[in-house]
């Protein structure tokens, strides 16, 4: 297993990938804060404000690297525009999970994250299995799931969502390096 000791960074075309810290948080309560965000997620809360994205950037300082790696995704000349995660439930594979705020959609930039962090997942961190789900109500996320490289399993699944306070059927993809 390759042993990751400190907070990698991972820099694509135009955005930057690198661990949040504590000064990120009013920029992510503010992007965070969009319900049209925190909906298409399992876990983020609705509302969605400071003290939550305090608690986010905590989770994340206390990650321990073999299993979870989070980023915020750093744009030039912007700032901030949204986060990215590769984590390991419990008894589960590895998982990716992304948002980015609504005055950045359709920019490419999901996709170029998830290009850029799953060929650093690959090279450096050395996995070779990525799972995803995503909303049957989020085809835009499945989009970029497929430009990554993902494919439908076929797999249906009941998974919660805590804005919706709801249950919300899920479609499984997986990748392999
Ligand atoms: C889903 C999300 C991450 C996409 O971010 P983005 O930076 O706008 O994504 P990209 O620009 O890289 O790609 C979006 C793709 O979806 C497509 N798309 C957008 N709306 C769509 C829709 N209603 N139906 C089908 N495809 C759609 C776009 O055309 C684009 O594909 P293309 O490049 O082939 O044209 C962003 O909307 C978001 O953060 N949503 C809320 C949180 C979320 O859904 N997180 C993922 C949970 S699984």
């Amino acid at each position: 297993m390759c042993v990751i000791d400190k907070s990698p960074i991972i820099e694509a075309r135009r955005v930057t990938l690198r661990a949040p810290t504590m000064n990120d948080v009013p920029r992510l309560a503010s992007l965070g804060g969009d319900r049209d965000v925190s909906r298409m997620t399992t876990r983020m809360p609705w509302p969605y404000g400071r003290s939550d994205a305090e608690d986010f950037v905590g989770r994340c300082q206390a990650q321990d690297r073999r299993r979870d790696n989070t980023f915020v995704l750093d744009l030039e000349d912007e700032g901030v525009v949204g986060v990215l995660g590769l984590f390991t439930p419990p008894g589960g594979q590895l998982e990716i999970g992304y948002w980015i705020g609504k005055p950045f959609w359709g920019r490419g930039l999901a996709t170029e994250a998830c290009q850029s962090a799953l060929a650093w997942a690959k090279q450096d961190w050395r996995k070779r299995l990525v799972v995803a789900g995503h909303f049957a109500d989020n085809p835009a996320s499945g989009q970029v799931l497929i430009k990554a490289g993902f494919l439908y399993t076929g797999v249906v699944e009941a998974k919660p969502s805590v804005a919706r306070g709801a249950v919300a059927q899920t479609r499984m993809m997986v990748w392999l390096a």
